[in-house]
């Protein structure tokens, strides 16, 4: 291999979910301990990673032409290669569809990045999507460097095939990362700056383990140990099947103080005929049995959730269950999607596929209703004080942005510094951020 070749420079773009995210610092830690540089504007970079995602069809369709974009004046490519889950599912069509791309690699596999790009260099075509899950996280460098609001996969797979989902095809079976590897990731994830960390897995709250007494526990356990670094002060965790909301993760929310009053749910219908047609384990009843039981064990539990409308068959007055099951559990937030037919999966060629003017109209009216309760849900938080964790500058001059414990984006003018958890007062609100001032500000500041 010659050494003109070999990238010195690299961008990671992500994708998709937090996995994802945290998947491109993870890769991007690798590159750089092989030496190289991070560069911020993909145009300097001698290496460019698209870290995908296959979740639904625009997305898909974003990665071919991103890669298109890549494209400098010269004609000439950066040395691309093609990650996550689009890269898992279509690994051989992107080689052939797209010949500039060098490297494609599975969201199992990137352990074996760096090595697939030198070879790469030397002129190589390289495709690795094999799936051992768990030797990645060990062949991945130690964590040295965190910002505030720290990612940290705990679980990782899916084996609960709801029929629209590609997931379980993309990210494989359920593991659950071994104990003593995540507290002592979590450590240096605090020891490296970070005061928040969301533990990530596509079933998060199926992670179990054995803890350091040989003891079997589950996410609520993992949250009290953790609880236990000094530093950290938030633990937050996503995604949650509602068939895994056990017993004691639901206490957790009443007695471990670092577990932030936030709980993602998704339910994605509330009409029973659909939701068995999705292959969900829950019916709308037991979803707003759990969480009636989460709101017993926090009553200020702010709630989210994902939702699909349009999935194949669903009538008017299915659809009408979903909004019902919206009023009924006043969503703080929530994600909401037409549903997307994947290849390969059972509902892709269920019968009654619904029109595109329907699915948008239902998207349209759901949301509504969303963003109804979500500035609700705001609106009851003026007066609140709270602690606000500062992520980043606003746009204004000597503006902060961060998050409230309920996760809202809150915003305020004062002295302060990313990182800095400081204690405010919520004073005006909209439906997607909160307006706040600071109420532990040193004397004459
Ligand atoms: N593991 C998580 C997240 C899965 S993907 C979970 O089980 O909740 C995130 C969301 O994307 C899903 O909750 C679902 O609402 C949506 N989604 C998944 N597949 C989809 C599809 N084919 N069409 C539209 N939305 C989809
Ligand atoms: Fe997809 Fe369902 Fe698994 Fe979530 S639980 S990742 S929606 S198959
Ligand atoms: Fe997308 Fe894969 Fe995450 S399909 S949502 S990047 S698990």
């Amino acid at each position: 291999m010659s050494s003109d070749t070999t990238p010195r420079t690299f961008h990671v773009k992500s994708f998709g979910c937090q996995m994802n995210v945290y998947d491109g610092e993870r890769m991007a830690e690798l590159l750089a301990a092989q030496g190289m540089t991070a560069v911020d504007e993909r145009e300097a970079a001698d290496l460019v990673v698209l870290n995908t995602c296959h979740i639904r069809e625009k997305a898909t369709e974003k990665v071919y032409s991103d890669i298109g974009r890549l494209r400098r004046e010269d004609g000439s490519n950066p040395l691309i290669a093609v990650a996550g889950c689009v890269a898992q599912a279509e690994g051989e069509e992107i080689m052939t569809r797209a010949p500039q791309v060098r490297v494609v690699v599975g969201p199992q596999a990137y352990h074996r990045l760096p090595d697939m790009v030198a070879a790469a260099a030397s002129g190589t075509r390289e495709t690795e999507t094999d799936m051992p899950a768990e030797a990645k996280f060990a062949a991945l460098p130690q964590r040295r460097k965190s910002g505030p609001s720290a990612f940290l996969t705990i679980q990782e797979g899916c084996d609960k095939f709801c029929t629209y989902c590609v997931v379980p095809y993309t990210r494989g079976a359920e593991i659950s990362r071994p104990y003593a590897d995540l507290v002592e990731e979590a450590r240096l994830l605090v020891e490296g700056g970070a005061r928040e960390i969301t533990l990530l897995g596509q079933n998060v709250n199926a992670w179990h383990g054995e803890d350091d007494k040989g003891r079997t526990i589950g996410l609520a356990g993992l949250a009290a140990e953790l609880a236990r670094l000094p530093d950290l002060a938030r633990i937050r965790y996503t995604t949650s099947h509602p068939a895994d909301m056990d017993d004691a993760l639901i206490e957790a929310h009443g007695t471990n103080d670092k577990l932030m009053p936030f709980l993602h749910l998704p339910v994605q219908s509330g009409n029973d005929r659909v939701l068995k047609a999705m292959n969900r384990s829950h019916s709308a009843e037991s979803y707003l049995k759990i969480i009636e039981r989460v709101r017993a064990a926090r009553p200020d539990i702010a709630l989210s959730g994902d939702f699909i409308v349009g999935f194949p068959g669903e009538t008017e007055a299915e659809f009408a269950d979903t909004l019902a099951l919206i009023d009924a559990t006043r969503y703080a937030q929530a994600f909401s999607f037409k549903y997307s037919p994947r290849p390969g999966t059972p509902a892709a060629t269920m019968d009654d596929q619904i029109a595109a003017e329907i699915m948008d109209d239902r998207l349209k009216r759901l949301q509504t209703a969303i963003t109804r309760d979500q500035l609700a849900f705001n609106r009851a938080s003026v007066g609140k004080r709270c602690q606000v964790l500062i992520e980043r500058r606003g746009r204004q001059p000597g503006q902060w942005l961060g998050k409230s414990p309920w996760l809202q984006s809150v915003h305020f003018t004062d002295e302060a510094a990313i990182g800095d958890l400081v204690e405010v007062e919520l004073i005006e609100a909209g439906p997607n951020s909160i307006a706040g001032r600071r109420i532990d500000s040193t004397p004459g500041a």
